[in-house]
């Protein structure tokens, strides 16, 4: 990724950052998550957590370092007080996860079907996040950033095109119903704006085109696209 980045796609909250270098309080993390992160430190994904970029309603975002001084990102899903109805909505009818019903393991199913979404529209040649290792309740994949700063979402920066922005994402939603998923999340807030376009982040809900609710959720996928690039007296949806 080009390491030249205009300001306004910095987020505002990194002056914050700096000031909190020890974000990561005692006791956020609960047993089995820290077991599963040593897991991965093992295993050489990172090497230190350095703060939270984001806490979601299901789950918490971080950036980490490798040994060799990269950056990846780090979703933890939250084993306490998850909205499992929810979960439960995107679940139904998947044969990848036929069978999956309480708590935990949803949790669990749900990270993996995170990780595979990524996959799958990673290799369709979508702009999302690279997923890079899953276990339990957490994700590991690339991080979005620029110098270890991350992107800010499309409902921070705004956009500079967006009749492009628009013909980009909706060319991203369309290659992954070619593909056989409908993502079933998008807004401005789970798309991050870098030098490379727009990128569509929060897959762990996107369903297989043969889920009952497919085309209802791809139809809302663009509306909500096109009303928020609507504000844009320029856009021609
Ligand atoms: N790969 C990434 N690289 C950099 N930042 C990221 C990455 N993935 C997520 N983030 C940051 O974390 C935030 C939350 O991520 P995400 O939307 O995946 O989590 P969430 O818990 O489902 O959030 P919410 O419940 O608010 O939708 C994003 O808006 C973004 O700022
Ligand atoms: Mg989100």
């Amino acid at each position: 990724m080009s390491l030249r980045q205009s300001k306004q796609k910095r987020p505002r909250r990194e002056d914050k950052q700096d000031r909190n270098p020890w974000p990561l309080e005692e006791g956020v993390f609960d047993r089995t998550s820290l077991i599963t992160l040593t897991k991965f430190m093992k295993k050489g994904i990172f090497k230190t957590i350095d703060y939270c970029i984001a806490e979601g309603k299901e789950a918490n975002v971080y950036r980490a370092t490798t040994v060799d001084g990269g950056f990846v990102a780090i979703k933890m899903y939250r084993l306490r007080s998850p909205s499992f109805v929810h979960m439960q909505q995107y679940m139904e009818g998947d044969r990848r996860f036929a069978g999956t019903r309480n708590g935990i393991q949803l949790i669990h199913a749900w990270t993996q079907k995170e990780y595979k979404n990524l996959s799958i529209m990673h290799d369709l040649g979508c702009r999302v996040p690279d997923p890079i290792a899953f276990k339990a309740n957490i994700l590991a994949m690339e991080f979005l950033g620029v110098e270890g700063v991350p992107y800010s979402q499309l409902s921070d920066t705004g956009s500079e095109d967006p009749n492009n922005d628009f013909a980009l994402i909706s060319a991203d939603l369309e290659k992954m119903k070619m593909g056989g998923l409908v993502h079933a999340d998008v807004s401005e807030y789970n798309i991050l704006m870098t030098d490379k376009g727009p990128y569509l982040i929060d897959c762990g809900q996107a369903v297989l085109t043969s889920h009952p609710r497919a085309e209802e959720f791809y139809k809302r996928d663009l509306e909500n696209l096109r009303k928020y690039f609507s504000k844009y007296p320029d856009f021609k949806g």
